[in-house]
């Protein structure tokens, strides 16, 4: 089932929790809300679900209106982070919840249910803990038990609210994989909530991009990576260091560096702003007369196949966290070049990604 979401807005007191927010979900597919928290991810998700009106707009299920149906009857299903189990009810009777619940007349038989269920814990994989109470299970188990009790009553609609937001991370990479496949074989439309990049880049068809309450960029994982909307959205998706400037004809002139940026050509001595990945630093000694960036290597942490440099520019006023730049290097290569603290080295960007502001310059 398709959900279009229609110039939504809500506001809590004076505080404006979600402005114009509109988006289009086809059926079948899984979209992660990606944001930092309090950009309104639950706030939407909630007003989907029919769990809170919106001020303004609209939410269309199927193209049909929603605004006057009951929760109940939206046909959604929900995971959040602290969805606690019913404590004194053993997994099967957590998962059969919905079904026994349901009206006498579409209520199915104790046969059927037995049989409902089971298909459920099988499909996610814990059918083998059908008897035990949810305070003998691991955080990953009961969350996938939440998931099959969401499932039970053949929801339309998932909504997943940060699921895996309590568990630690190995056990969330594990559980990400294991919605996808699922996601996969069933197809259920899906809304997944999180705050966490990896997360929703790994496991979503599409990502919407929130900041304080707007859509700052919507597309797939792969869009929103190679071809960030907006600078929030850049430094959202992972490390970046800020470098600040002006364009002009094309030019970027930074603190310590140059770079061309021919899409710029019109710009006319505007501010501009320049985004560099860790990654994306090539790193040499220092040699007079270098073109980059000067700075000396204040720490180098170097663990597994990539040593991450913190870098303080040679030229800046003082040295300061905000000052400081992330550069990246395969471990080897720094073990080649010899390096160590306190060294002087160049850096020279090898990708950047230039945003200008249009409303300043002449
Ligand atoms: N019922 C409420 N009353 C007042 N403020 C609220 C309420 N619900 C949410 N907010 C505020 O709206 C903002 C967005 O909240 P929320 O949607 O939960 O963000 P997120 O899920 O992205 O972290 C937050 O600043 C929060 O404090
Ligand atoms: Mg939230």
């Amino acid at each position: 089932m398709g959900i279009e979401i229609r110039n939504v807005s809500k506001q809590f007191g004076n505080f404006q929790a979600l402005a114009d927010v509109s988006l289009d979900i086809e059926a079948g597919e899984l979209v992660a809300l990606l944001g930092p928290s309090g950009c309104g991810k639950t706030t939407l998700l909630r007003i989907i679900a029919g769990l809170e009106t919106p001020d303004q707009g609209s939410i269309l299920f199927s193209g049909e209106d929603t605004t006057d149906v009951h929760v109940r009857e939206r046909g959604v299903g929900f995971v959040f982070q602290h969805y606690a189990l019913f404590r004194h009810m053993t997994v099967f009777e957590n998962v059969a919840f919905g079904l026994r619940v349901k009206p006498r007349s579409v209520r199915p038989s104790e046969a059927q249910i037995k049989e409902k269920v089971h298909s459920l814990l099988g499909l996610v994989q814990l059918d083998w803990l059908a008897d035990r109470f949810p305070s003998q299970l691991s955080g990953g188990q009961r969350q996938r038990i939440a998931l099959a009790r969401a499932l039970a009553v053949e929801p339309k609609v998932l909504l997943l609210d940060e699921p895996f937001g309590a568990l630690d991370a190995k056990v969330r990479k594990e559980l990400r994989r294991w919605l996808r496949r699922l996601h996969d074989d069933l197809h259920v439309t899906s809304i997944f909530v999180t705050h966490d990049q990896e997360e929703a880049l790994e496991v979503a068809d599409r990502v919407v991009l929130m900041n304080a309450g707007k859509v700052e960029q919507i597309g797939s994982p792969q869009e929103v990576w190679d071809h960030p909307a907006s600078p929030f959205v850049y430094g959202f998706l992972g490390d970046v260091n800020l470098f600040h400037g002006r364009a002009h004809e094309g030019e970027i002139q930074l603190d310590g560096m140059k770079l061309d940026s021919p899409e710029h050509s019109g710009a006319q001595n505007a501010k501009a702003f320049a985004y560099v990945r860790p990654h994306d630093f090539e790193v040499a000694r220092y040699a007079p007369g270098a073109d980059g960036i000067v700075a000396t290597l204040d720490r180098a942490i170097v663990i597994g196949p990539i040593a991450r440099l913190e870098l303080i520019p040679v030229d800046a006023p003082k040295p300061s966290a905000e000052s400081l730049i992330e550069a990246q290097m395969p471990s080897q290569k720094f073990r080649d070049m010899g390096l160590k603290e306190g060294d002087k080295l160049v850096l020279t960007p090898r990708k950047a990604r230039v945003f200008v502001d249009a409303g300043e310059g002449i």
